[in-house]
């Protein structure tokens, strides 16, 4: 069989670099997505820091928010790789504002990024596994889209949408060989959480049971898994990966 493609969306980020790795060393030929406002040199410095480190990983430029931004990214992929097995829905932002504050930009941004940019690459790449009989959808969710968290309604409703998303379409393309799964990280350490303010970040540490911030590495593990041969009969699952910070 020849190398399976996956693709990566936030794939040069903190927990998306750990998710490339894997997969990388799982066998798939890999693809980070980034966006990083257009700045192309950023990405090949990233590639080449990846290539020191013993891995080989193509990048591909795309606004994942933006439909037809989506499209230029994955029809280059296809051209040059002929399909994507494995799509892992890795991008997001953040806006935190307690709701009274929240503006509707702050809202809409994250609505986009987060949840409209999974309808935007999914819709993409699901035609081709259908058709191979083969395919791996891993969204990365949040403990927070699965408890709520103080100021961030906005992203707490993009991440439980990405659930309602990957129940629904898990049942849409279980009979063709497709599964479609969740993971919901933690705290993890990366420029996502270190913008959290010092003392509101020691607060939340605290209710962490295993008693410290996850590593990057420690969510990828868990999508290669998914994306593997082995996870065949795991579909429309919500993998949390918390530390035991929530627990249902
Ligand atoms: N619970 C209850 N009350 C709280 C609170 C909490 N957790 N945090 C603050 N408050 C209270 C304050 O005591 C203050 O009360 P008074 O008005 O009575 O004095 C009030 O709320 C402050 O309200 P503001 O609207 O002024 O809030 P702020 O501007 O100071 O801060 C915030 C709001 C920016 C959202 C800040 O609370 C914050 O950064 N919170 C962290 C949010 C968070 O966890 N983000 C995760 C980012 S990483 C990520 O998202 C990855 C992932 O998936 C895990
Ligand atoms: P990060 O380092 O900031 O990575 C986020 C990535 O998303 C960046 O690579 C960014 O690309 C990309 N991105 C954002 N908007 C995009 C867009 N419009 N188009 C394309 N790419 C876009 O943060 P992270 O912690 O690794 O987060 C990765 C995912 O895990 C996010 O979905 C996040 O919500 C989720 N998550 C994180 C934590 C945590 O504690 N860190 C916990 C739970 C869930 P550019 O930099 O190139 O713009």
């Amino acid at each position: 069989m020849s190398q399976r493609v996956a693709l990566v969306t936030g794939g040069t980020g903190g927990i998306g670099t750990a998710i490339c790795r894997e997969l990388a060393t799982a066998g798939y030929l890999v693809i980070a997505g980034y966006n990083s406002g257009g700045n192309h040199d950023k990405a090949k410095a990233w590639q080449d820091e990846q290539r020191e480190a013993g891995y080989e990983i193509d990048v591909a430029y795309g606004d994942v928010s933006d439909a037809e931004s989506a499209k230029q990214c994955v029809d280059g992929v296809v051209a040059k790789y002929g399909a994507v097995h494995c799509l892992v829905n890795n991008a997001g932002i953040t806006r935190d504002s307690t709701f009274r504050k929240m503006t509707l930009e702050q809202w809409d941004q994250v609505m986009n990024a987060n949840l409209r940019s999974v309808f935007n690459m999914t819709r993409l790449v699901i035609n081709g596994m259908l058709e191979e009989k083969w395919g791996r959808v891993v969204n990365i969710s949040s403990v927070n889209g699965q408890k709520g968290q103080f100021g961030q309604a906005n992203y707490a409703a993009a991440k439980a949408g990405m659930h309602g998303f990957t129940k629904s379409l898990a049942q849409e393309v279980a009979a063709k060989g497709v599964t479609v799964n969740t993971v919901s990280p933690g705290y993890i350490m990366t420029s996502m959480v270190a913008a959290i303010g010092d003392d509101i970040l020691e607060k939340i540490a605290s209710t962490i049971p295993v008693g410290r911030l996850g590593k990057p590495e420690e969510i990828a593990y868990t999508v290669s898994f998914l994306a593997s041969e082995r996870a065949a009969f795991i579909t429309g699952s919500n993998v949390a990966i918390n530390g035991g910070q929530h627990m249902f």
